[in-house]
């Protein structure tokens, strides 16, 4: 089998935070989330993985690489526009040719591997195999109805009025005929080539898709908070290993990964919580539910359930920053100078609460 990675887009509902970078290469608890997709998808096996890529495709080629980090060999693919992930599978097939496939979204971040999910398709004899789970809001998401057999009914696309709530998750697995149904479907409402309507294809023509219902959790982290989430859930599963230098004066909680060459001094770490590489906090508090990225300055602040991304410094601060998503390069200080105003100068699309 092979692996195919969904990494085109705009990641338009995570602006101003994908404007300069890829969404699949935002960390979840300092690691991207595209990295955890291709950890998932080898986890099962599978050494070929090709990845979709548009205008961001630099970015993913760089952080990426050859994939032999994860002892994998990773193809790229070019996706002029993205025009749908119905598209995106055209678009791959000279690469997945005549074997089955796995495609995975590389915004979605869920519990557990799909070793077996790989495994009960790969020697299966279904054309197809789709994931669901039952979700409060299923209309922002493909919606699957089954029959009291099991068996799929239908398939809409963020329909208003769910059938189910059964969601598509952002995990399929095909043999060679979704690229005949991706040729006979045609463009959405949206304007794209909908993978949910080339799936319903293959039902209608009676091909055999299984419906497997996921049990644990599941988040596509298209919007920010959703990304917070998908930081709590996965914050809760990492390893918690403390590498990073402690002094006497810090207490960090068991529930905590320091990494390698970042500094805690004087600070008090409450888990879970992972600080990032040669990242340094002096002096501050941070709360449960946090990941601070490598090369960022902590200093006299206090941070919880929140993200802060690379290279960022947040000093001095007298509110507690809570329940917010940092990109990289930011500086937040407080400014003796007066007169006592606020003075920012903040990106387009950027969401602040102030007091
Ligand atoms: O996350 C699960 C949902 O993903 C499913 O429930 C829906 O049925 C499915 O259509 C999809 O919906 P989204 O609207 O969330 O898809 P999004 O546009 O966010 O794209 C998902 C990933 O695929 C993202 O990593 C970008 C990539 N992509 C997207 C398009 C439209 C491409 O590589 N090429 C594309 O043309």
């Amino acid at each position: 089998m092979k692996g195919l990675i969904l990494s085109g887009g705009t990641g338009s509902r995570l602006y101003p935070l994908t404007y300069t970078n890829a969404k699949q290469l935002i960390p979840v608890a300092n690691k991207p989330i595209l990295f955890r997709v291709i950890e998932s998808i080898r986890d099962a096996g599978i050494e070929d993985i090709g990845i979709v890529v548009g205008n961001t495709a630099e970015q993913i080629k760089e952080a990426v690489g050859s994939g032999s980090r994860w002892g994998v060999n990773i193809t790229y693919i070019r996706q002029e526009k993205p025009l749908g992930l119905a598209h995106a599978v055209k678009v791959a097939q000279p690469f997945i040719g005549e074997d089955r496939f796995v495609m995975f979204l590389g915004d979605n971040v869920i519990q557990g591997g799909i070793s077996n999910l790989i495994r009960q398709f790969a020697t299966s004899d279904w054309n197809s195999q789709i994931v669901l789970t039952k979700i409060e809001h299923p209309e922002q998401y493909g919606v699957a109805e089954l029959g009291e057999d099991g068996r799929i009914v239908r398939l809409v696309e963020k329909p208003k009025v769910p059938p189910s709530d059964l969601a598509l998750v952002g995990i399929y697995m095909f043999d060679r005929y979704i690229f005949e149904a991706a040729d006979s479907i045609k463009p959405s409402w949206r304007g794209e080539l909908e993978i949910t309507d080339a799936i319903q294809w293959l039902v209608d023509k009676g091909y055999m898709v299984h419906p497997y219902v996921h049990e644990g959790w599941w988040i596509d982290t298209g919007a920010p908070g959703d990304m917070l989430s998908a930081n709590d859930l996965v914050l809760e599963e990492i390893k918690y290993i403390v590498d990073g230098y402690v002094d006497r004066d810090s207490k960090v909680d068991h529930r905590v990964t320091v990494q390698r060459g970042a500094e805690i001094i004087n600070s008090i770490v409450r888990g879970p919580a992972i600080i990032g590489e040669n990242t340094r906090i002096i002096n501050s508090y941070i709360g449960p539910y946090t990941s601070i990225d490598h090369d960022v300055v902590v200093e006299n602040s206090e941070i919880e359930h929140s993200m802060v991304l690379e290279n960022s410094v947040i000093k001095d601060l007298e509110a507690r920053i809570q329940d917010s998503l940092i990109g990289r390069d930011v500086v937040i200080n407080r400014s003796p100078i007066r007169p006592k105003a606020l003075k920012l100068t903040v990106g387009d699309h950027s969401k602040i609460g102030i007091l």
